[in-house]
């Protein structure tokens, strides 16, 4: 017999027919004349209710809680409380046994406790909702760069460029050694990447609009609720583009995301909204219907300075903005995603592209409420002689850009692009408020464990 996953299962899928399930038991409880197991498989967050005679007890007793068993029986409409469907079990394998020591025996622990058993907490109701709308929102990445005619490039893990120049690398080694004979086992210095970005810009001045999605590594020693030393980036990059149709993408692909979010995994949405944030749902379709707001950096620190308010990192014209001040303007001046645009070029790397002004660069960074920067980007620099300028003004050696000049000397074109934090993303779309709790098996300074 086929197996019939529980997500179908719980819709009817099959209903009157006998069907296999398989799963982990949730709970059990055993009545004078029946027992009712709880099963979960992870392809929904339902559980499908599963009957057993009473007579069968010794069969029934070792379906203990977070066990795996496989169980046939019919489909049918259920006469309970709780569930549409249920099976009347014919058959019930108990496929791997769990003892009194499974650690989720109980609802409600803390996210702190499970994010201890992290190689279970997916078995939860809480982690198993996050990771399946992880899991969506990379498919509806690629269905809305495919709708509109992006192609998916694999840019390199293991680089030789800081892209950032921020210097957050972490170096990429042979043999755990410095070096191996003497030498470098990619000729030079290798670092796992902390941007796809120059690696796409090359491939959007061919095929026009690309993006790269993969895991991102940055070696801040920042233990924030917010960043990871692994986490993963969406970087689309588009030719022909200008800061302001950058801007415009942006905004698109965050609504679109959560627009599709809301759609697909309403249970999640619910569970989030019920047990995470009370004003999740309100706020992803409040961010969905409004235009995002558009504000300078020199305004957004003239906002910042009329404020009246004592910040940690005081304010002054020509700063970077602190999180503090990200999340002012985000969650209690405009109470809404806030798009603030054209940074000093002191504070952005050597690839943004030098407005006309000369001071500032044509950079943007979309804040939104309850995370702060969620997207970073800008238009690139694309004339030969000003990029050579700031890399030497940032002390970076144009030999080693010798191939992203090419891009500049041959064909160049106006082209632009951004990186959304995709775990910042999961944040913003569950409520949940530690990056730790949207990533499989987190990474942070002091912890990679499991
Ligand atoms: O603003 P960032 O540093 O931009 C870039 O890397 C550009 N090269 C992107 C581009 O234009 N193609 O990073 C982009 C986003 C941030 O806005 C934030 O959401 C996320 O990546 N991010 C992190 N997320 C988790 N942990 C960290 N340590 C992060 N650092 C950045
Ligand atoms: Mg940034």
């Amino acid at each position: 017999m086929n197996r019939t996953l529980i997500k179908d299962a719980c819709e009817g899928k099959g209903a009157g027919e006998e069907i296999l399930v398989q799963g982990w038991v949730r709970t059990r409880r055993d009545s004078r004349t029946f027992s009712f197991l709880e099963i979960n498989d992870g392809t929904c967050l339902r559980n499908i209710q599963a009957i057993v005679d009473r007579p069968r007890h010794a069969e029934v007793s070792p379906a203990t809680t977070g066990s795996s068993v496989s169980v046939t029986g019919k489909l049918v409409p259920s006469r309970g409380r709780g569930q549409a469907f249920e099976i009347v079990v014919d058959t019930l394998e108990i496929v791997g046994g769990a003892d009194a020591t499974y650690p989720l025996q109980k609802k409600g622990h803390s996210p702190e406790y499970l994010r201890e058993i992290a190689h279970l907490r997916p078995r939860s109701n809480l982690f198993g909702s996050v990771f399946r709308v992880r899991s969506r929102l990379a498919l509806a990445i690629h269905r809305f760069f495919e709708e509109r005619g992006f192609h998916h490039i694999h840019t390199p893990i293991i680089t030789s460029s800081d892209c950032e120049g921020a210097g957050e690398l972490f170096r990429v080694t042979a043999g755990g050694s410095r070096e191996t004979n003497g030498r470098e086992f990619f000729g030079q210095p290798a670092y796992l990447t902390v941007s796809g970005q120059l690696a796409a810009e090359a491939f959007a001045c061919a095929l026009s609009k690309v993006y790269t999605f993969g895991p991102t590594f940055r070696a801040e020693n920042s233990n924030t609720s917010r960043h990871a030393s692994e986490f993963w980036m969406l970087e689309p990059e588009m030719a022909f583009c200008d800061l302001q149709g950058n801007m415009t993408m942006a905004e698109d692909c965050i609504k679109y995301l959560l627009g599709d979010l809301m759609d697909r995994c309403p249970d999640e949405l619910d569970l989030f909204n019920r047990f995470v944030d009370k004003k999740l749902v309100e706020r992803i379709r409040f961010v969905i219907e409004r235009s995002f707001r558009h504000i300078s950096h020199g305004e957004a620190v003239r906002l910042l300075l009329q404020s009246g308010r004592r910040f940690e990192h005081p304010v002054e014209q020509g700063m970077n903005l602190r999180s503090e001040h990200e999340r002012y303007l985000t969650e209690e001046y405009f109470r809404q995603p806030v798009t603030v645009h054209d940074y000093p070029r002191g504070i952005k790397p050597f690839y943004m592209r030098v407005n006309d002004d000369g001071e500032t660069v044509a950079a943007m960074d979309v804040l939104v409420p309850g995370i702060g920067e969620i997207v970073g980007g800008s238009q690139r620099e694309e004339r030969r002689d000003i990029l050579l300028e700031r890399l030497r003004e940032q002390g970076l050696d144009p030999e080693h850009y010798r191939w992203y000049l090419d891009l500049r000397q041959y064909g160049t074109v106006p082209h632009s692009g951004f990186g959304l934090g995709f775990e910042r993303l999961i944040m913003f779309a569950t409520g949940i408020s530690n990056i730790r709790d949207v990533i499989p098996f987190a990474r942070t300074p002091g912890s990679a464990e499991f």
